[in-house]
């Protein structure tokens, strides 16, 4: 019999690539997806716990399915991500309501976890966090979600231990996937049409060092190999430590054509002493240098970044030295946060914390400079015609689509005919807004 199934996800594109895995897991048992949480029979609530606000939401969503449950409706709660890692057993003593909670390297058990909680009528840990997990192989369904561009996970957990950062505790140590597994996905995603593949992990450049399956491999390897698959038009990855940044991985943006022009480099801070209290590996002059040359190799990179504000100790200089690197590298796009303290993290424990009001002030500052900026680069793309991959059309008005360059801008046109996603063409641009461009196609 057909059952229902709603997931809820929170986070980054590792969870957005396990919640795909765990809807595809309960399909072959006779589940289906559903928009609307009261109709299902299994819930799943995939979550994050990467910044004190992230947490925080997964709970409040928790209280929601409490109430749906007080209601009469009988389903299966299940809770996974960074948060039930985190939380373990101690989350079903707060919410005696939720029926399973497992970690990320549980979810490919899911089906037999939610069999078990049905036939014993009592709630389930599943929280093991092993150094010697491997990833099954894996081959996704193409049924389910976008058709033309795809995520594949080549790694997981991270060994960096950066003070600020909950991620080695949630995801537990840093294992690459097998290489034979990863291209044998990848050339399955091709074959079914897939246009762009997207490699995720917490830090994709150190892929290789840790764990058997991928012993004597590198990531500009790895990057060569998938982007050898025929047909496979875009290449992507995220996300990089700066200090594991190698010139041979510089070199990839040169020589390989399908690889898209864009690098997500999170600096953290610009202040060399407080990078050093983060426990980041490098100073901003080397990272400087990095940007600098990865720019000689693809003059067209377009960069990102995140950047924590508020971190502790943090004085008006270090934070000047944060905004000078904006205005040094000018990003495409920043992912700005206020710092907030994190179970097992070593700043939490560390003294001089900052006043909430100056980072709510310091963030205002540098978002609405980093804007400026990003703005300015999307000008610059006026008058130039730039090949787009259509993402699909938008709801209205009609005849309206969006793609996204190389560079991983959203481009807005107009075009009579029907596209499908995953085309390529050519668009000139013609003007520019805060998070979009606008063009027309050639
Ligand atoms: N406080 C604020 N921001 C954080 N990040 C990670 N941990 C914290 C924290 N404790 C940010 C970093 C990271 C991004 C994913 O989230 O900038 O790169
Ligand atoms: Fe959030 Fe990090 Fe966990 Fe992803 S790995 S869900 S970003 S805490």
């Amino acid at each position: 019999m057909t059952q229902l199934l709603y997931i809820e996800t929170f986070g980054c594109q590792m969870n957005e690539r396990d919640s795909e895995i765990m809807a595809q897991l309960l399909g072959e048992h006779s589940y289906i997806q559903t928009s609307l949480p009261d109709q299902a029979d299994v819930v799943v609530v995939n979550t994050c716990s990467i910044r004190g606000k992230a947490a925080h939401k997964a709970y409040s969503c928790f209280g929601r399915y409490k109430k749906l449950k007080e209601k009469g409706h009988d389903f299966i709660l299940a809770v996974t991500g960074c948060v039930a890692q985190q939380d373990g057993e101690a989350l079903l003593e707060r919410m005696p309501y939720i029926d399973i909670v497992m970690g990320p390297q549980s979810i490919y058990t899911l089906p037999s976890l939610v069999a078990a909680a049905r036939r014993d009528k009592k709630p389930l840990v599943a929280t093991d966090l092993s150094a010697d997990f491997v990833i099954p192989p894996f081959l996704p369904n193409l049924a389910e979600g976008a058709p033309h561009k795809r995520f594949i996970t080549i790694m997981q957990g991270c060994d960096n231990f950066c003070t600020y950062c909950v991620v080695p505790y949630t995801r537990g140590r840093e294992i690459s996937r097998s290489f034979g597994d990863i291209l044998t996905e990848a050339t399955h995603l091709v074959s079914q049409g897939v246009k762009e593949i997207t490699l995720i992990g917490q830090n994709v450049n150190s892929y290789g060092k840790k764990g058997d399956a991928a012993r004597n491999k590198t990531f500009p390897e790895l990057l060569r190999a998938v982007a050898a698959i025929e047909g496979l038009q875009r290449l992507r990855f995220t996300t990089s430590h700066p200090k594991d940044l190698s010139e041979e991985l510089m070199r990839c943006f040169a020589e390989i054509p399908s690889l898209c022009p864009h690098f997500h480099l999170p600096f953290q801070s610009g202040s060399n002493s407080i990078l050093t209290r983060m426990n980041r590996k490098y100073t901003i002059e080397s990272y400087l240098d990095k940007v600098a040359r990865l720019r000689e190799y693809r003059p067209d990179i377009a960069l990102t970044t995140d950047i924590i504000v508020g971190f502790p100790g943090e004085t008006e200089d270090d934070f000047d030295a944060t905004m000078q690197v904006v205005e040094t590298v000018r990003y495409h796009g920043a992912y700005s946060f206020k710092y907030s303290d994190r179970p097992n993290a070593k700043a939490a424990d560390f003294p001089d914390k900052v006043a909430e009001e100056i980072k709510t002030e310091r963030l205002a500052r540098l978002q609405t400079r980093q804007e400026e900026i990003a703005l300015a680069l999307k000008q610059l793309e006026i008058g130039k015609s730039v090949e787009i991959m259509v993402e699909g059309a938008s709801k209205a008005p009609a005849n309206q689509w969006s793609g996204r360059t190389g560079t991983n801008q959203i481009v807005n046109f107009s075009c009579e005919r029907k596209l499908m996603p995953g085309d390529l063409l050519m668009v000139e641009i013609d003007s520019a807004c805060q998070n979009s461009l606008r063009g027309k196609m050639i």
